[in-house]
């Protein structure tokens, strides 16, 4: 790989790893059909961020050892290298086929890092992959990574198959990490990449019905002083109960996948649930629940800064299509949920909102709204806030280069431009 990293970035702690990603990944493809090949391949070929292999990385190199159990681990890891991680299953066995032209397991370089957590790394980004595919069809994008998108080269058609691929070559991977809790973690998170698209599909809908009903006077969200304005808001302005269906919506399709990497990579490196005494356990369950915490939090800052540059990026730095590209698919990130609470009535935010940004004009009109309000400062405030929370996990972390490295991860978020 070309990853760029300086002496402090986050990369440099995990590079080896990081560097063989798209090797360890291809090597899991192999198929007999050319085509199938070439597209499943073809997203790991552009330069990604690698963002949730270095989450899971990171996250592995600094819990390990907090288990008692992480030592016996360890030297298993050293004897097995991997090797049944990556073995066929028998010479005649059904899946022996798995990958014809299998290539050797990369095993762990970095410190503290063990084989089943290095794959989880790669099991992490080929999920990620397979929703990219689904996620072009759906959006029609004609571009991703800065070249055409993958339904654009090959067809909407081969696209959800190449998706439908990496997720099985994906799931084949992960049972061979021999952990039900972990499997139970990822396998829920495809489910909830799916419940996150189709609320954003159905915002239109979720508006109507959070218009109709009385605003919640007990608002559970802690996120909730990041909505109230004062003087108060139009007649038809957004719900409370709409900006928490979009933050919802929004850990669905991008914390979820984050969050529970985070946990299961903890998970691998011994601190899931056993039986080794009451002090033991409340500290791996105080791991687990800071690794989830971490994910969640940084995931949902992600999205909000995804969600802001989409209206301040130009194409060519980012890599795809942008300048409101959200409100020509029809949907109402937080700047704009934002900037119809703060416009006057007579703007007639929430009708375009409904209409989906449909109607003659509306997408200019939209984006002047959002420039003239404070939607993409607040919801940079709001990333900010996620921000901290992720910090904040962090502290249960023993004191360790990794943890020091995960909160510079978190803190470059927000300053991120691609
Ligand atoms: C990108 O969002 C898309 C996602 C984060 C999730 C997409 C999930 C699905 C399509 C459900 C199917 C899931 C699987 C596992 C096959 P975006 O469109 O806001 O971002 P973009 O600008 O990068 O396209
Ligand atoms: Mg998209
Ligand atoms: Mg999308």
């Amino acid at each position: 790989g070309t990853t760029l990293v300086s002496p402090r970035s986050p990369t440099s702690l995990v590079l080896p790893e990081l560097t063989s990603l798209r090797g360890s990944i291809t090597s899991m493809l192999g198929s007999s059909h050319p085509a199938l090949d070439r597209i499943a391949g073809y997203y790991f070929a552009a330069e990604g961020k690698h963002v949730r292999p270095l989450i899971v990385l990171l996250m592995a190199q600094a819990a390990n050892g907090v288990a008692p159990g992480y030592e016996r681990l360890r030297e298993e890891d050293r004897k097995t290298q991997g090797a049944e991680l990556d073995a066929e299953i028998s010479p005649t066995g059904i899946l022996n086929d798995v990958n014809p032209r299998r290539t050797v397991f990369a095993a762990p370089e970095s410190e503290n890092i063990l084989c089943t957590q290095r794959r989880l790394a790669d099991i992490s980004e080929m999920i990620h992959v397979a929703s990219l595919l689904h996620d072009d069809v759906l959006d029609e994008a004609a571009l991703r990574r800065g070249a055409p998108s993958a339904p654009a080269a090959f067809g909407n058609k081969l696209a959800v198959l190449a998706g439908d691929f990496l997720l099985g070559r994906a799931s084949v991977a992960l049972a061979r990490l021999g952990n039900l809790e972990v499997v139970e973690l990822l396998a829920t998170v495809l489910a909830n990449l799916v419940e996150g698209e189709v609320l954003q599909l159905q915002a239109q809908q979720a508006s109507e019905d959070a218009l109709a009903a009385a605003p919640s006077p007990s608002v559970s969200l802690d996120t909730s002083a990041f909505w109230r304005v004062t003087p108060a808001c139009p007649e038809d302005a957004p719900s409370e109960q709409l900006f928490e269906s979009y933050l919802h919506k929004t850990y669905l399709k991008t914390a979820a996948l984050m969050a529970k990497s985070a946990r299961a990579a903890v998970i691998l490196g011994g601190c899931g649930k056993a039986d080794e005494g009451e002090v033991v356990e409340r500290r791996k369950e105080q791991t687990r629940d800071a690794a989830y915490a971490f994910g969640r939090n940084l995931g949902i800052a992600f999205q909000l800064v995804d969600d802001m540059l989409d209206f301040r990026s130009t194409s060519a730095a980012f890599g795809k299509p942008s300048g409101g590209a959200d409100l020509r698919l029809g949907i109402a990130t937080a700047p704009v949920l934002f900037a119809w609470q703060e416009a006057p009535a007579e703007a007639r935010m929430g009708e375009m909102v409904r209409r989906k940004f449909g109607g003659e004009g509306d997408v200019p009109k939209a984006l002047a709204l959002v420039e003239a309000s404070q939607g993409l400062q607040r919801t940079a405030k709001l990333a900010q806030h996620h921000v901290d929370l992720a910090l904040d996990a962090l502290a249960v972390l023993p004191h360790s280069e990794a943890r020091d490295a995960l909160a510079q991860l978190a803190r470059g978020v927000l300053t991120r431009s691609k």
